[in-house]
């Protein structure tokens, strides 16, 4: 294969000597950025589900089977490859036969973790899963297993996935479904380590493989893709229990969630936010590169075939509620801020591609870093909305290894890396680089080779604003959005490309 390097230089706006030589190479294996890093979440949390992506059936608002229609057309356009449901720590208290058929006849449940609200389950499984065949989107489903048994887990696959006869089979068919749905993914339990139920690792590992055991056959025939519950942040024992103790037949992918902050117990405003405030956030947020970095070695130590991935199931910013909402329900607005952690995040997923081969954004809709706030009949589209949009041509397109050193972000004596890239290449041979420049003072400049790779033409799509703080309302919908990029200059196969402070650009080879 002719090797292919571009050469892109780096220099820091107003400084003299600081530039960086990017390489952006052909691969000397070939990872694909699986489209499932892509993955959404949502839980029964807040006005996530209800009030949110469900209005019920008799809503003014328009809707499919209770759906929200305006919620299904700005996810397909997302490509939303899957949909975690239905938590988080809800999951490990959700009952799935108290959501399926009549919903005049379900029982109603406390949401215990989540504001203490009563809920009348007339969002359950078979809402979840044919909002998820609307969507063109995996369904992965986050069972319980901290207050479940073995056999109300395995009834559950067999109602969900069994196409013959059999009784749960056949009470799905009474619920009005005949054909199984598609559900490969499944989460076995959700934090275990706190409100799945406070285990032990070595435990957890041995309910684990009860679980798995009875989830399918011997060879895994259904071709289930078994999810372990992961490690809160860096907990790399948890990872090196999971890894040692679960023999390989029996799981898919171990999770881990990780979130961003300004200080876990001072978490400030989503909106209104200093620069010391932005820069801690950036911090908990980049650490997601030694986390994937770590865990994936633990990984690779009892994995080096690389079959179990990681899977990043929790991810995003997290500040306090908005002013007088239910402080359960973790509703937050978003901002440049937060396209700055999705653009970020998503560069360092896609740049460990090779052993990251899911995430999940944490939550769709009216919850912690959502793409999507809704208010009555009103929907908005949030920045990190715009930068997953921007991000989507990454989905199952091959890895481009780039190499550079990052000029730096320089806050009050510390220092953080500036600049973040990750490219990939289309089965049509078309090239697209995605660029963070999280600095909230400094315009970044990059050299770009154009001749190297042969590319004619170079265009590209920006998300920025005025101020970091910008964020889109109900009264102004389109503060933030993506603009067309035209800040490239193109001299003798160079572009000179000029990253604005926290900027978020996509770049495509024509
Ligand atoms: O996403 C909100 C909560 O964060 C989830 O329910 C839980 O898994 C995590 O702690």
């Amino acid at each position: 294969m002719k090797v292919m390097t571009w050469i892109i230089g780096v220099f820091v706006s107003m400084a003299v000597s600081a530039q960086t030589t990017v390489t952006i190479s052909e691969p000397s294996e070939k990872v694909t950025i699986s489209k499932h890093i892509y993955g959404h979440f949502a839980e029964h949390l807040g006005r996530c589900i209800y009030d949110g992506i469900y209005v019920g059936e008799n809503s003014a608002i328009p809707n499919t089977d209770g759906v929200r229609n305006d919620i299904i057309s700005a996810l397909k356009q997302l490509d939303i490859p899957n949909l975690r449901w239905p938590g988080g720590c809800f999951a490990d208290t959700y009952h799935w036969k108290d959501g399926v058929g009549p919903k005049k006849d379900r029982p109603t449940m406390v949401n215990r973790w989540w504001g203490g609200v009563t809920e009348d389950n007339s969002f359950g499984t078979h809402d979840f899963l044919n909002l998820c065949e609307q969507l063109g989107a995996e369904p992965y489903l986050a069972a319980n297993v901290g207050s479940s048994t073995v056999q109300e887990f395995t009834e559950y696959i067999q109602y969900v996935t069994h196409p013959g006869k059999s009784p749960m089979s056949d009470w799905r068919r009474e619920n009005g479904r005949d054909k199984p749905w598609e559900v490969s993914f499944w989460g076995v339990g959700n934090e275990m380590w706190g409100c799945g139920g406070n285990m032990t690792p070595e435990h957890y590992a041995d309910v684990y493989r009860q679980y798995a055991t009875f989830m399918t056959d011997w060879s895994n025939t259904d071709g289930f893709f078994r999810v372990a519950s992961g490690a809160n942040v860096d907990d790399y024992h948890w990872t090196e229990v999971m890894m040692r103790d679960i023999p390989k037949s029996l799981i898919e992918g171990v999770a881990l969630h990780s979130y961003s902050f300004v200080e876990w117990n001072e978490k400030g405003s989503a909106a209104d936010f200093d620069e010391a405030q932005y820069f801690s956030t950036m911090q908990t947020a980049l650490k997601m590169e030694e986390l994937v970095t770590k865990h994936s070695a633990i990984m690779d130590k009892y994995d080096p075939q690389n079959k179990v991935a990681l899977v990043v199931d929790e991810w995003g910013g997290w500040y306090e509620v908005e002013e007088g909402t239910n402080p359960g329900f973790l509703y937050q607005q978003n901002t440049m801020r937060d396209a700055m952690i999705a653009g970020a995040t998503l560069n360092i997923f896609n740049n460990h591609a090779k052993r990251v081969k899911m995430a999940n954004l944490a939550q769709t809709v009216n919850v912690l870093q959502a793409v999507i706030l809704t208010e009555g009949e009103k929907m908005i589209l949030t920045p990190t909305y715009h930068v997953l949009k921007m991000y989507k041509v990454h989905q199952d397109a091959i890895l481009l290894p780039v190499k550079f050193e990052s000029p730096t972000y320089k806050f009050n004596g510390e220092t953080l890396p500036a600049v973040s890239i990750s490219a990939s290449k289309k089965e049509s041979g078309a090239v697209h680089i995605s660029l963070v420049n999280i600095d909230a003072q400094k315009e970044h400049i990059i050299n770009l080779s154009m001749e190297e790779f042969g590319a004619k033409k170079l265009t590209g799509t920006i998300l920025t604003s005025n101020n970091l703080q910008d964020h889109n309302t109900f009264e102004a919908p389109e503060k933030v959005k993506i603009k067309a990029f035209s800040k490239m200059k193109i001299k003798k196969g160079q572009v000179e490309i000029s990253l604005p402070p926290f900027s978020v650009v996509v770049l495509q080879t024509e």
